[in-house]
């Protein structure tokens, strides 16, 4: 019987597997700016293994080099990496509570009449930073993470429905961001086929939405609310004086020094009393608990204490 401790092979492994994933995290970072460096690592290197698998590879050292010479497996790579998995109304109970209370609750707190200030044009100069601050009858929301553009609209269209006629009193800002910009070339034309309506009403469809080809674009109404910038949560300051937050399915993917910086940066981002709205499978970590205050738990929406 021996007295010695084998060497574990399985954790041996894993640091080796490890030390190669953080190498070729930095790659990513040092070549493109893709920072992916503290996400959470089990499914980064879920999604990195899979498509050095379809390359018939298994070390990492030999996917660098085909990252090399390959632009389009790098762009693979990156549109891997970024899970654009979204839809209009997704997972729908959060939207209810948007419309029948913080629409609602927001509209009172911006509305100051009179007087009210006329939309401002919208030049190309007139970009994501929000330097028109401070107009009271302004609404300002910011979608981090919106992916193809459903998410941001989605808010768009209850905005709509809720203010009607009266939407021209109001300066919207709906600002939808990510870090995927073939992503968000598709957001900006607002083209969509029909399995992106799944969660939506015929009705509202019909309303927001006009036919092209066999697909539906968003009505200029709703399209003008949203305007679309690269963004990232990990590099890029965050917009500023906002009402509502909605970055949903996004910190998901966060390790949790990641997340606390991006709650932090929602905190400072958000008006006092603003909204944050998060995906059905995140929370405010603990660390935040006292500067948020719980609107609905199921809805995962909290309130920026004043
Ligand atoms: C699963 S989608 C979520 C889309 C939408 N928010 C929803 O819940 O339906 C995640 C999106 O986050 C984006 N993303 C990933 N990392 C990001 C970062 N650091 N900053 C901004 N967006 C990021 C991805 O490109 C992707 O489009």
């Amino acid at each position: 019987m021996s007295t010695l401790i084998p060497i574990n092979s399985i954790d041996l492994q894993k640091d080796l597997d490890d030390s190669g994933l953080d190498l070729l995290l930095d790659k990513l970072f040092f070549d493109k700016g893709y920072d992916f460096r503290g996400y959470k690592k089990t499914s980064i290197r879920r999604r990195i293994k899979r498509r050095m698998h379809l390359n018939n590879i298994s070390a990492y050292e030999k996917y660098m080099e085909l990252l090399d010479s390959s632009p389009v497996e790098y762009q693979r790579l990156f549109d891997d990496l970024t899970i654009r998995v979204t839809g209009f109304f997704r997972d729908i109970y959060p939207f209810y509570v948007i419309r029948s209370r913080i629409i609602p609750d927001i509209i009172n707190n911006n509305s100051h009449n009179p007087p009210l200030v006329p939309p401002l044009p919208r030049g190309d100069t007139e970009g994501l930073k929000g330097d028109e601050e401070g107009l009271n009858n302004e609404i300002r929301i910011w979608c981090p993470g919106c992916a193809t553009g459903e998410e941001p609209y989605s808010i768009g269209m209850l905005l709509s429905d809720v203010l009607k006629d009266d939407i021209a009193k109001f300066n919207i800002k709906i600002f939808g961001t990510d870090i995927n910009e073939t992503a968000l070339e598709s957001a900006r034309l607002g083209i969509y086929d029909s399995s992106a309506f799944k969660e939506m009403k015929e009705e509202y469809k019909n309303r927001h939405f006009f036919l092209v080809g066999s697909k539906y674009r968003i009505k200029y109404s709703v399209r003008q609310l949203v305007r679309y910038g690269i963004h990232s949560l990990v590099r890029h300051t965050p917009i500023s004086h906002l009402d509502i937050l909605l970055c949903r399915n996004v910190l998901i993917y966060f390790d949790r020094g990641l997340q606390e910086k991006a709650l932090r940066d929602f905190y400072y981002a958000l008006k006092p009393n603003g909204y944050l709205i998060l995906g059905k499978s995140e929370v405010i970590i603990s660390e935040f608990r006292d500067v948020f205050k719980e609107i609905d738990r199921e809805a995962r929406i909290y309130q920026k204490k004043g």
